[in-house]
């Protein structure tokens, strides 16, 4: 078994013997049974899975070793742009462990389930609070389905107004899944190119937007780190024609407390709460893409809604003949809830504007480090992140993608790579407010260093990474045909 040691002191083995089970081995012993033996019918046993034989030690060292290979925000910097890697607080932690929220059935009545009841309402108008909207469903499980829902939600408005329309307006910085979840809806998507400032222009929406577009999905701040600054104007032209705005509101982490989205003429607009409000971000899932509107399209929300009456018990209500129905088994994901309300309580209002305000900070601070290193195609104030490009090593044949194997090796997550589209062989950067300034200059040290060695050694950059477990993936082929065990 061969060891080597990573830059964060980690031990990787390799190889790692996969298949462990032992004949007979045991991992659990069951209590000593204290009442009579009922007989069983073995017709309903069956074979049984077909599990390995564990011991506890063999299934504990498994899944420390799997920890280990992987790294994760309790690990180092994750400036994965786009995605709000924050630090997610222990405390969440805790109270989303509470035994009354983990003990809870799903189908318990509501009269004993207020307590949960009381914590989707009250995240509900949080929500409405930060975003301005005052309609908000926490079903849906993830950004992606949130827009989905909200497409939804465009479809059955125009439909009420007897007058079904076809097309979406998607600008060119725009998330993969806007215009997926706009094609789900049968919707055909009309790009917006961008200008010459990494925006959307109103004169450009004029020119697109027609009596059979349902509206635009626009994400603010943009995938580039702009903020979108047209967007009331922009909102005007297409509530002129009777579409609606919807926001992608993915990268709220830069302006809570700061925008008012239904001010700036937002109808839907879609959150998710692990990036801006610090939940953990699983492979694919459980997340939460809760879903804010206006007053005039709360009907179309998905059912069950939680409501209160004055004086009257938390329940769930049904009775909504406009809504889209239901997108998630009972109410989404509830731990996730849990650990966003909590985020958002030991926070509170002031502390999630600061926490804005430092995340676009640190963000400016990268920027303006890096911009003579690292070519920047738009060379403006940012948001939440920045947007590099590999120009200036590509004349050294070193490519984006060399640069984020080798920071793999200066014990930094790359950042996300290659998106958006509109900037070749993008960088995109988003460090979040919870990377302290020694943290900031160790990337940028990192990021100043990889682009010395793309001249004096650029092998080290071609041959990265040496240290992990996996070396450079087929990612295509990994997607296609997953090898999962061994
Ligand atoms: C701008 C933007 N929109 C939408 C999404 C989709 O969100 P989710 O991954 O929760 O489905 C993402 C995800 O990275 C995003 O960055």
């Amino acid at each position: 078994m061969k060891a080597s040691v990573g830059t964060k002191g980690l031990i990787f083995n390799e190889p790692l013997l996969w298949e462990k089970g032992v004949d007979g081995r045991r991992g659990f012993s069951m209590p000593t049974r204290d009442v009579d033996e009922a007989p069983l019918d073995e017709s309903i046993r069956g074979d049984g899975p077909q599990f390995p034989d564990l011991s506890e030690v063999d299934v504990v060292r498994h899944y420390t070793h799997l920890s280990q290979w992987n790294f994760g925000v309790d690990s180092g910097m994750y400036p994965l742009g786009s995605c709000t890697m924050k630090y997610n607080p222990k405390t969440n932690e805790r109270q989303a462990a509470l035994s009354g929220f983990t003990g809870a059935h799903p189908l318990l009545p509501d009269q004993l389930s207020q307590g949960a009841l009381q914590l989707l309402y009250d995240l509900e108008r949080y929500l409405a609070a930060v975003t301005g909207l005052p309609a908000v469903t926490v079903q849906p499980a993830a950004g992606s389905q949130g827009e989905l829902t909200g497409m939804l939600v465009f479809y059955a408005y125009h439909k009420s107004k007897g007058q079904p329309r076809t097309k979406v307006l998607i600008p060119d910085t725009a998330h993969g899944t806007n215009p997926a979840s706009a094609a789900l809806c049968g919707f055909k998507s009309v790009a917006v190119k961008s200008n010459e400032k990494g925006i959307l222009d109103p004169a450009n929406i004029s020119g697109l937007m027609d009596e059979d577009t349902a509206g635009i999905m626009v994400t603010n701040p943009n995938t580039l780190g702009l903020f979108e600054e047209n967007i009331i104007e922009i909102a005007e032209i297409v509530h002129n024609k009777g579409g609606l705005v919807y926001a992608d509101g993915a990268n709220m982490n830069a302006i809570m407390g700061m925008v008012n989205m239904a001010d700036s003429g937002v109808d839907v607009l879609h959150l998710n709460l692990h990036k801006t409000f610090s939940t953990p971000h699983g492979g694919g899932g459980p997340g939460a893409g809760p879903v804010c509107v206006t007053a005039a399209l709360e009907k179309f929300l998905p059912v069950p809604r939680v409501v209160k009456k004055e004086n009257e018990a938390y329940s769930l209500s049904w009775n909504h003949p406009d809504s889209v129905g239901r997108l998630h088994a009972f109410y989404g994901n509830f731990g996730i809830l849990v650990r966003a309300y909590s985020y958002i309580r030991s926070m509170g209002a002031g502390n999630l504007k600061k926490a804005s305000q430092l995340a676009v900070l640190n963000a400016n601070y990268i920027k303006e480090n890096l911009k003579d290193t690292y070519d920047l195609p738009y060379d403006r104030a940012c948001m939440h992140e920045c947007v590099f490009s590999d120009k200036n090593q590509n004349q050294y044949n070193i490519t984006t993608l060399d640069i984020a194997k080798r920071l793999m090796e200066y014990g930094f997550h790359p950042p996300t790579i290659y998106f958006p589209l509109v900037v070749h062989g993008a960088i995109m950067i988003e460090p979040t407010e919870t990377e302290c300034k020694n943290d900031l200059d160790a990337f940028i040290a990192a990021m100043k260093a990889i682009d010395r060695e793309t001249r004096e050694n650029p092998e080290l950059l071609t041959e990265a990474p040496r240290i992990p477990k996996v070396r450079r993936l087929d990612e295509t082929l990994a997607a296609r045909k997953p090898k999962l065990a061994g």
